[in-house]
């Protein structure tokens, strides 16, 4: 995709059919970026794109082709949120469900790390900016988070890791650690199940996606010289 205005900053990011990768891209457009919204489900990222004139391109993170297909459309890109991830079960390591390890590390790590690779060195270019998604679980340890716990350190190692490898390099690098945000995630991760996935929320304060997306737009907002290295984000009543 040719960048029809090359005064204006292009943003790429993942996830964005839904959840927080909507809001952000929302938050973005009305800061002024050009966003590419980028998920699986054409038809949700067809909306968001409308909704912010946006340009939706159809990407899956776990698929080589469907990344490169993508690289191939960018002639520049400032900012990648690789926001596409999430948790799929709860289960105790003496029942681990061995498909959902690997949705995870392939979702949350790896698609992180073929998205961030293939598109490096447009991102250098640009003097750009690489923000991902992290989670209080990059972080905080709980029973029966194991598999999304070991992606989510996984991919904060990956995170803190290109900021050292490329800290005297034009590029910023910035992980988002949200708490609880009402969003599909819960569903997708109890596979559809609405009452576990209400039961997390309720009777709680959650955050928005909006919440989410101000902190991404405020990071990617400061001048170039300053780096947020990392955010944590919660509800009042969660710590
Ligand atoms: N909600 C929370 O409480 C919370 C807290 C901390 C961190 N997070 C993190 O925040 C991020 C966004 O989550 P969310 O809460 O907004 O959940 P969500 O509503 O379930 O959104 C997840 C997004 O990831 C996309 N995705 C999943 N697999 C993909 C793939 N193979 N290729 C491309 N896109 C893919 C989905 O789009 P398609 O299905 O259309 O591809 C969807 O847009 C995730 O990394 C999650 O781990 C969430």
């Amino acid at each position: 995709m040719a960048n029809s205005d090359n005064s204006q900053k292009v943003a790429i990011v993942t996830g964005a059919s839904g959840g927080i990768g909507a809001a952000t891209a929302a938050a973005l457009a009305k800061d002024g970026w050009q966003v590419i919204v980028a998920a699986r489900r054409k038809a949700n990222i067809e909306e968001v794109a409308a909704e912010i004139g946006g340009t939706a391109i159809e990407l899956d993170i776990t698929s080589e082709e469907s990344v490169q297909a993508l690289v191939d459309q960018v002639d520049r890109v400032d900012l990648l949120v690789n926001n596409a991830g999430g948790a799929k079960g709860l289960d105790p390591i003496a029942h681990a469900n061995l498909d959902d390890w690997t949705w995870m590390y392939e979702t949350n790590v790896l698609g992180t790390l073929r998205l961030t690779k293939a598109l490096l060195d447009k991102l250098i270019a640009a003097e750009g900016h690489v923000i991902n998604l992290g989670s209080m679980a990059s972080f905080t340890a709980y029973a029966g988070g194991a598999g999304y716990n070991a992606a989510k350190f996984g991919e904060g190692a990956l995170t803190r890791v290109l900021r050292l490898e490329h800290v005297g390099d034009p590029i910023r690098v910035t992980q988002i650690d949200p708490g609880r945000v009402e969003t599909d995630f819960s569903l997708n991760r109890f596979k559809g199940d609405q009452a576990k996935a209400d039961a997390v929320y309720a009777d709680k304060l959650n955050l928005s996606p909006e919440d989410v997306a101000e902190s991404i737009r405020w990071a990617a907002s400061l001048p170039k010289h300053v780096n947020i290295d990392r955010i944590h984000i919660m509800p009042r009543d969660q710590a």
